[in-house]
């Protein structure tokens, strides 16, 4: 079966992604459409040799289309998600805008495929610090069952999109006068006061909630709990934005209910879909996001044993935010839908 594809974002940091991953895993293309801003309308683009032209992304576009796969920002998806499902498309929105929304199945593959069968036309993409921990995770709870979950991240910049990218790209030639470096885009565009990215680590990314947590903290906490379907799971997050151009990694202390052994967790993900292991002390070999750049899988290295805590681990877990947290993600849902007769 051809399908008919619309890219919403086309032009984005994760639009691109998509473009690539769309012809790399061979997806099963009628025809494809690409939207973004007005701005970019008429502006040509190229996908498997030929051009296309790129349209401005309107309720209208979505017309003969069968899968839209959204990533052109919250308030996009918001107004034209909709639309899309009205002509008869299945939305697969990578931003957070219908993430926590219960009639709207939010879908990492390994985890919870079947949560697609309940969808209503629309199908949110996690955040993408949220999916490869539960990529990490999920294989560690079925054998060992998990209580609490406390993590620490490391993003890369490429998760503001190109603006932050060229943002970290810019600053970094501004080594003798580091200090006053201009900045406009992060740690969010839209706040008061920004801070350079480059010879920094910013301790914030989006806006703070009431709770002293930050809204990127709280998908992580949020998501995880919906995906992995455990209410009442136990999980913390500090979410920090690093000068890396791609790939996130994470910090990730996690207690399981039954006492299990370091080599334990090697035996259970080995193998473990859409999981790597790394982690080879006596060689140096551990994951780090300049080297997982552009890779498909969860990289987990680091595991240790907690000192205290009897059922207490710690993991090193780093993916390509842009590939598995973002555009491979919403790719393989598709194919997901696309086996079980969904699509
Ligand atoms: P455009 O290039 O025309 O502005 P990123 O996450 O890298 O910043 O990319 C955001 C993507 O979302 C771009 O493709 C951008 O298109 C698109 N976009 C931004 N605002 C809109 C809008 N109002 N309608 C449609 N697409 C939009």
């Amino acid at each position: 079966k051809l399908l008919t594809v619309a890219i919403v974002g086309a032009t984005g940091a994760v639009g691109t992604k998509m473009k690539e991953q769309l012809l790399k895993r061979n997806f099963p293309i009628k025809d494809i459409k690409f939207l973004a801003s007005a701005k970019s309308a008429g502006k040509e683009i190229e996908f498997g040799g030929k051009m296309y032209k790129i349209e401005e992304a309107t309720p209208e576009a979505f017309e003969g289309v069968d899968v839209a796969l959204f990533s052109a920002g919250g308030s996009v998806s918001a107004k034209l998600a909709p639309e899309a499902v009205k002509r008869g498309a299945v939305v697969i929105d990578n931003t957070s805008h219908f993430r926590m929304d219960p009639d709207v199945p939010l879908v990492v593959p390994e985890v919870n495929r079947e949560d697609l069968k309940k969808h209503n036309g629309i199908i949110a993409n996690p955040n993408c610090s949220t999916i490869q921990m539960v990529v990490a995770l999920q294989p560690i709870r079925q054998k060992l069952g998990l209580k609490r979950i406390i993590v620490s991240t490391y993003q890369a910049v490429s998760g503001s999109g190109m603006s932050a990218i060229e943002e970290l790209r810019e600053q970094s030639k501004y080594w003798d006068d580091r200090k006053d470096i201009e900045a406009k885009v992060l740690p969010v565009k839209s706040e008061t006061k920004h801070y350079p990215i480059a010879y920094n680590v910013l301790p914030q990314i989006d806006v703070f909630t009431e709770n002293g947590f930050t809204k990127e903290e709280m998908k992580m906490i949020n998501e995880t709990k919906k995906i992995m379907h455990l209410p009442n799971l136990h999980v913390a997050a500090t979410c920090v934005r690093v000068p890396v151009v791609n790939g996130h990694s994470e910090s990730v202390y996690i207690e399981v209910e039954k006492e299990a052994s370091v080599q334990d967790i090697y035996n259970i993900l080995k193998g473990a879909p859409g999981v790597v292991l790394q982690d080879d002390l006596n060689n140096q070999v551990y994951p780090m996001p300049l080297y997982t750049e552009g890779e498909d899988p969860v990289y987990v290295g680091r595991i240790r044993k907690d000192l205290y805590h009897p059922n207490g681990f710690h993991l090193w877990v780093v993916a390509d935010n842009l590939l598995k947290g973002a555009a491979l993600n919403s790719i393989q849902i598709a194919e997901a839908m696309l086996e079980d007769n969904l699509l």
